[in-house]
């Protein structure tokens, strides 16, 4: 399934005399490629106008992408028609009303007649402009000649997610304008956004002005990667405070800057364990009360909030509410993995209501509070995501379980009919290794995840029927960020593995082939050199 040759990736050489510079074989590799048989091109100019439909405020912005990625004037398009008679002067035009049932699809057509970049709605215009963008990479000057050819393209997966971590370090808010542009360049629409976790609260809640405040600092940070390590008297920390968090102003601004580029930021606030940097701003929302401190150290904490205090559910309610309120998304992550329930089993709270609801088990507690969150969800319109533990308990009805320990818990979600997310740490986890020569890498989480494995994935396990792989909405890389202390070490971790992602989430099934990809490769290797993007420059 994986050896499938250019040829067989439905790209229609017809008559190899057309094959000019440009050959549109970009990542992601559109589905069809058919290049006109007369050897005729279409010169791209710098300058030239772009045309789009007047009064669609998108397809305006689409046309001031294709004027920052080709060099292109936007001109609404009455205009552009007058200009289009001009001899020479090849029209460049972007348009709706592909019919296709794909939103996302476009094709590029180029002839006689110009460059029409046509969508099934503005988000498909948009991805056919980086195809354009991708494939004069490498030309020089202010005229591309354009073979004459068709090309179609619509991504496999409506899902097409990356997750960050900003709790472990902070990233600030300019950086991640440009990680959502790496994004975008990689065909993503989801960017999946860790906020919170033990080790820092980084989003700004007005009604509780403390936690941000105090929440997002911690002094200093354990030195090494032993998790076990923390406990130990050798353990040796830097002077190096971690600190900052993301007012709702910055964060509306992200939102917009995404959904121009159309990505909808799926912000998670991770309860009720990776709680602590909360706990230590309110100490009575956890079983023993406290104290506690922003932990400077990684790893699972036992401490968690507390499940039987009705303070907890009226906390998660103030944050979800103003999260809600900032960030659009149907999509609301409210994590739910690695939360053990030691304090629980301990806890008189957490024990009455555990008897109150005639529990069997401290896990039903975790369901019983995500039961609640989904309600509060619902009413206002949105919807939930947890980690695969959230199946543990029983599931509440309508969540969209994400699945990381394995295939294992979103094949049960699926058979149950819940959507499901694939993130397994074995093809997904880019906070691995990506070489085998550690030392030959920054100093890292462990773990082993090349190019070649990430590659390789297929969302859609064989287990499931054709009506159960429906559920399977798509795939996202997860980049935790205990180890990675930069924006440029972010790239790092990201490029090219993105890129391999990247064709998960867009090719047809079984139309992958490695080899081939990595020829492709180079090309946009060579655009991250251009815009400054550090990527890892070999791979396995
Ligand atoms: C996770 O990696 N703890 C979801
Ligand atoms: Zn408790």
């Amino acid at each position: 399934m994986m050896k499938k040759t250019i040829a067989s990736l439905a790209i229609a050489l017809v008559g190899t005399s057309a094959l000019a510079e440009v050959n549109y074989q970009v990542i992601p590799l559109p589905q069809s490629i058919t290049l006109d048989a007369n050897g005729k091109t279409t010169a791209l100019v710098k300058g030239q106008a772009v045309a789009y439909p007047a009064e669609n405020a998108l397809m305006k912005r689409n046309a001031e992408f294709a004027q920052e990625f080709l060099g292109l004037v936007p001109q609404p398009e009455v205009a552009a028609k007058k200009k289009a008679k001009k001899k020479n002067v090849a029209p460049v035009r972007l348009a709706l009303g592909l019919a296709s049932d794909n939103p996302d699809a476009y094709q590029i057509t180029v002839d006689k007649k110009g460059i029409l970049v046509q969508g099934a709605s503005e988000s498909g215009v948009f991805y056919g402009i980086q195809t354009l963008r991708k494939s004069i990479e490498q030309e020089k000057g202010d005229s591309v000649p354009l073979p004459w050819a068709t090309i179609t393209d619509a991504p496999r997966f409506q899902y097409r997610g990356t997750m960050l971590d900003c709790a472990r370090h902070f990233f600030p808010a300019e950086y991640i304008k440009t990680f959502i542009d790496i994004l975008a360049l990689h065909g993503v629409n989801k960017f999946h956004w860790h906020l919170t976790d033990d080790q820092g609260w980084r989003f700004e809640v007005k009604a509780l002005p403390e936690l941000a405040k105090k929440g997002s600092y911690r002094p200093h940070t354990i030195i090494g990667s032993n998790v076990g390590l923390r406990d130990a008297d050798n353990a040796i920390y830097d002077d190096t405070p971690e600190e900052g968090y993301y007012t709702q102003e910055q964060l509306r601004d992200i939102v917009a800057y995404a959904a121009e580029r159309y990505i909808t930021i799926i912000p998670e606030i991770d309860l009720p364990g990776h709680m602590v940097a909360a706990l230590s701003v309110y100490p009575e929302l956890g079983c023993t009360g406290g104290p506690y401190f922003v932990r400077p150290y990684w790893g699972i904490d036992p401490d968690v909030l507390c499940a039987g205090n009705p303070k907890t559910l009226e906390f998660i309610k103030t944050v979800l509410g103003e999260l809600c309120e900032v960030f659009p998304s149907k999509f609301i992550h409210i994590g739910g993995d690695e939360s053990p329930r030691v304090r629980w089993e301990k806890c008189p709270k957490c024990q009455a209501k555990k008897k109150e609801l005639g529990l069997e088990k401290e896990a039903q507690l975790q369901t019983y509070i995500n039961k609640e969150v989904e309600k509060f969800l619902a009413g206002k319109g949105r919807e939930l995501i947890g980690w695969d533990e959230t199946l543990e308990g029983g599931l509440s009805e309508n969540a969209t379980v994400m699945s990381w320990r394995g295939f294992k818990g979103g094949i049960e979600a699926a058979r149950l009919h819940h959507r499901v997310i694939m993130t397994p740490t074995s093809h997904c986890y880019i906070d691995y290794y990506q070489l085998k020569n550690q030392h030959a890498q920054p100093h890292g989480i462990g773990g082993y995840l090349p190019l070649s494995k990430v590659y390789s994935l297929e969302p859609i396990p064989e287990e499931l029927t054709a009506e159960e792989g429906k559920y399977i909405l798509g795939a996202q890389c997860n980049l935790w960020s205990e180890y990675v202390l930069s924006p440029s070490h972010v790239e790092y971790m990201l490029l090219p593995r993105l890129a391999a992602m990247c064709e998960v989430q867009w090719r047809p099934a079984g139309e992958k082939s490695f080899e081939e990809f990595t020829e492709r490769l180079a090309g946009l290797e060579k655009m991250y050199r251009r815009l400054g993007y550090k990527f890892c420059t070999s791979y396995e």
